[in-house]
């Protein structure tokens, strides 16, 4: 029994897998709301103990005791690691490991704690010979403590630590085969950041945050319409990316400005930015599909509206396709546990 358990900022989410001879077999499922619901979501008033009350519940809805849990494995989010590739020239393994901590500072915003760092060889450059790819995680002592202190606070025994876009990319690899040209792009919006991930067989792995997310299109409707926060939840639920709109016409106010920029707009701009850097940077511009995921991808019409803004073909990923037994379950936001289910496949991995 493996349970990857995705520890978001304002949703914790839970899967139950077993390994199977094809595959992964789904033995439960569950999420549980980090912050207060019916309430407007002040991230910066969320706590660790917020986030134990969270865990501990979803354990008990699965009808887990925390201290049987014997294969977890947890994520940490994209915006506290950098996951970079690098090219560097052959050398020692103890040169090696120095040379990537020093590159690594470069990467992530230091908090006085020390750099820790893992890598993975992934073999040869193309282009230069004596050059060797690297793919380089990195973070600082402060960020994993914290994260091990507050499973240690749930009664869990930490095991495997991996990060939350590594994840959605495992989730997506486990389905799909990577394209025979080009990349895939796996966009992953959560709450507070989106995660944006470029995959292809041979080219460069790029991954980014983006701080925007689900509780920003929350907070630019809620402002926009005038409503509280709750409902403003409830409207993007209901319209979707042309909520904005179908209120106004809806109450047939013209007090509702129609913004011209919107913060889709906002989001799109800056997967366009990313991109472009990315096809600059490594001469590959053939994006081949756009995979959205995470809480933020259920707003009704993204899919479309990313797919026209940036023409290419967008649709969003299913991470429970892959595991047996779902049909027993009723999840209407499937997409949400990308994350959960990439951990959890890491954990079969291992095994
Ligand atoms: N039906 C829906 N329509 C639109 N947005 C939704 C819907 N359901 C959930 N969301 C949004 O999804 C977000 C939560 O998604 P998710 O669980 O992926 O975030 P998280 O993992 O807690 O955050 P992060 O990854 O940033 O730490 C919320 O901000 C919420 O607004
Ligand atoms: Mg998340």
């Amino acid at each position: 029994m493996i349970v990857g358990l995705d520890i978001g900022r304002q949703v914790v989410k839970a899967v139950v897998v077993e390994k199977t001879k094809t595959g992964f077999k789904l033995l439960n499922i569950g999420e549980r709301l980090v912050p207060e619901p019916n309430k407007a979501f002040d991230p910066d008033s969320i706590t660790a103990p917020s986030w134990v009350i969270a865990v501990r519940e979803v354990l008990r809805d699965l009808k887990l005791n925390p201290k049987r849990v014997k294969k977890l494995v947890t994520g940490l989010n994209g915006s506290k690691v950098s996951i970079k590739q690098i090219t560097t020239m052959e050398m020692a393994s103890d040169e090696l490991i120095s040379a990537m901590t020093f590159e690594a500072r470069k990467h992530i915003p230091m908090d006085g704690s020390e750099a820790v760092i893992d890598f993975q060889i992934l073999g040869p450059n193309k282009k230069e010979v004596d050059k060797i790819d690297i793919s380089l995680v990195a973070c600082t002592q402060k960020v994993i403590n914290s994260h091990l202190d507050l499973l240690k606070d749930a009664g869990l025994k930490p095991g495997i630590v991996d990060t939350d876009p590594v994840a959605v990319s495992n989730t997506y690899i486990n389905k799909h085969d990577l394209p025979e040209e080009g990349v895939v792009v796996l966009v992953d919006i959560g709450s507070l950041s989106t995660s944006l991930i470029v995959r292809g067989r041979t080219d460069e792995l790029f991954i980014r945050d983006i701080p925007i997310g689900g509780h920003h299109f929350v907070k630019w409707l809620s402002k926009t319409l005038s409503q509280d926060y709750p409902v403003a939840e409830e409207t993007l639920a209901k319209y979707g990316v042309s909520a904005h709109l179908a209120e106004k016409a809806e109450t047939n106010s013209s007090a509702i400005a129609v913004a011209d920029r919107t913060i889709f707009d906002n989001l799109v701009e800056d997967l366009r930015r990313s991109l472009r850097y990315y096809a600059k940077t490594t001469g590959q511009s053939f994006f081949q599909k756009i995979f959205l995921s995470g809480g933020g991808a259920l707003t009704p019409g993204l899919a479309e509206f990313v797919q026209e803004k940036l023409n290419v073909e967008t649709t969003i990923l299913d991470p429970l396709a892959i595991l047996d037994g779902v049909e027993k379950y009723e999840i209407p936001n499937r997409t949400q546990y990308t994350v959960a289910v990439g951990l959890a496949i890491r954990g079969g991995i291992e095994e």
